[in-house]
């Protein structure tokens, strides 16, 4: 019997995302399978393949359609099926107004905190609204809510859920949000505030990856309700329900990583790595990203800029490595950021650069798993500079890939992971350029016992909370509420009432 049978009765598991985990594409005429990079999906792969179900998600290849039945389903994954897919179809305006529009000029920005960035209009939200409509029919298309447990994932989906409760009073939902949630002045520059909270707040579960976000979550939703909140055990009363509010720090799989990091594989990537790109200086950074304002790419540049201006000897000797990925182009803010990364990359290099030594290596082509592996493993430093970020899984991948000599983690303070790890990282500030330039050199000067002193805690902590750890809490805390739910309900036929406590 799978784990998610074991804690759900009979319910079945739905997971709801934006993204598929594969993706039918046509190439030169053949339909091929891909595996979209992003953290999300290949995280959540695993576990759909070990507990069976079915996942919800945009059918977004060109070859999608065909590789699917009438439903929209298909059996994956391909080289052992164990759970469907069912693909949702939207239209072109649905994907400009929901995807491009509502959820990542409006939600994205506000989430981190960037209101300057909002782009609120009204065919985005008609459209976000709308489309999650359009989800929630295709999940009760597929299977009876109240004999389900449907698990939305992030910001693409505030109003499924209330669709979903609408339509099935009885439904069991549960939700994640991947990104920051942010302080009640800040979401009250949202015109659809009360609409976004009452979305979620149909749910009967909410996570986030910090206390502070949760936190965050609870105080808005005092204030834009006459309802009850406990702040201390994380729940809310609303319209007769109660929803529990929890954090649960997302992980990635350290085991694999570590031993991919620690493969001949690696070893192979290394050295092809090393001559394609002529990594032959003696120390290495690394800094691996979506293309996205949010990264603080621009602001990691100035400080390794103010480096090597400030610190002439780690000219030639110390090179930075800057793994990027194209994301959401045909936003205006994200064409700015790849045409200011690219521009900068190529001023610093012409400033400082040697007919031997180029300080910056500015990779954008696909990297295998191992080669990123490999890449982690030989740099003494991963900079991670984003000016807000949910989690951050890039610090935990370089943690898990330091098999050999440790390097040296360089954490900006306003990244979730910074509240387990910053404690054993070099902590900056992205916007102190100074302070941010003395801390690289920090990192480059740490002596072999102080870096393998500060790896040990931060490997023992990546390990222990990996993707199996928070699967596993998540799904734990949803038996709970969902069997509290049942008692209650139950207690309720029968006329009496109770009292609900957090246990
Ligand atoms: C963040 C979000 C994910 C998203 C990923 C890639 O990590 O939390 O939901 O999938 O970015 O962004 P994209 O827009 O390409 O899906």
């Amino acid at each position: 019997m799978s784990d998610t049978a074991l804690q759900f009765g009979n319910r079945e598991l739905v997971l709801v995302s934006n993204r598929e985990p594969y993706v039918h594409e046509r190439v030169d005429g053949e339909i091929q399978v891909v595996r979209p990079t992003g953290g999300l999906t290949s995280a959540l792969d695993p576990m759909m393949a070990s507990t069976g179900g079915t996942w919800v998600a945009w059918g977004s290849g060109d070859g999608d359609d065909e590789m699917s039945d009438e439903d929209g389903c298909v059996r994956v994954p391909p080289e052992s099926p164990s759970y469907d897919l069912k693909r949702v179809s939207l239209t072109d305006e649905q994907v400009q107004n929901y995807y491009y529009g509502y959820s990542n000029q409006v939600l994205w920005p506000m989430c981190h905190s960037d209101t300057a960035k909002m782009t609120p209009k009204p065919e985005f939200w008609e459209h976000y609204r709308e489309t999650n409509e359009h989800f929630a029919d295709a999940i009760r298309e597929q299977v009876d809510p109240s004999e389900a447990v449907i698990w939305f994932q992030d910001y693409h989906f505030a109003l499924a859920p209330r669709r979903i409760r609408e339509e099935c009073p009885d439904a069991f939902c549960m939700q994640f949000w991947h990104i920051p949630w942010p302080s009640w002045d800040v979401l009250q520059s949202c015109p659809e505030y009360e609409e976004l909270l009452d979305g979620l707040l149909a749910n009967d579960l909410l996570g986030f990856h910090t206390d502070r976000y949760c936190e965050n979550f609870l105080d808005c939703v005092e204030r834009a309700f006459d309802t009850e909140v406990d702040h201390e055990a994380g729940w809310v009363r609303y319209e007769g329900r109660t929803i529990q509010v929890e954090s649960f720090p997302l992980g990635i799989d350290a085991a694999e990583r570590r031993q991919l990091a620690g493969s001949t594989e690696a070893d192979d990537a290394w050295e092809s790595l090393r001559e394609t790109y002529a990594l032959d200086a003696d120390r290495l950074a690394v800094g691996v990203d979506r293309l996205d304002y949010t990264k603080g790419i621009e602001q990691r540049l100035a400080a390794l800029e103010r480096l090597w201006e400030k610190y002439p000897e780690r000219r030639e000797t110390f090179t930075y490595v800057q793994k990027a990925s194209e994301s959401r182009s045909q936003i205006d803010d994200y064409q700015r950021v790849k045409e200011n990364v690219t521009s900068e990359v190529e001023r610093i290099n012409d400033r400082f650069g040697t007919a031997t030594w180029q300080p910056i290596v500015y990779i954008d082509d696909h990297l295998s798993p191992a080669a990123l592996a490999a890449l982690y493993r030989e740099s003494d430093m991963v900079l991670v500079s984003s000016l807000r970020d949910g989690m951050n899984l890039v610090a935990k991948e370089f943690v898990a890939s330091q098999v050999d000599d440790p390097g040296v983690l360089v954490l900006s303070e306003l990244v979730g992971a910074h509240e387990a790890l910053g404690e054993w990282a070099i902590t900056v500030h992205p916007n102190d350029t100074e302070a941010f330039a003395d801390s690289i050199e920090e990192a480059l000067e740490m002596d072999e016992s102080e870096r393998a002193n500060r790896m040990e805690p931060l490997r023992a902590s990546v390990e222990e909370n990996d993707i199996e750890a928070w699967k596993n809490s998540v799904l734990q805390s949803a038996s709970k509420v969902l069997s509290r739910k049942e008692t209650t309900a139950q207690r309720d036929t029968t006329g009496t009432t109770t009292e609900y406590t957090n246990e």
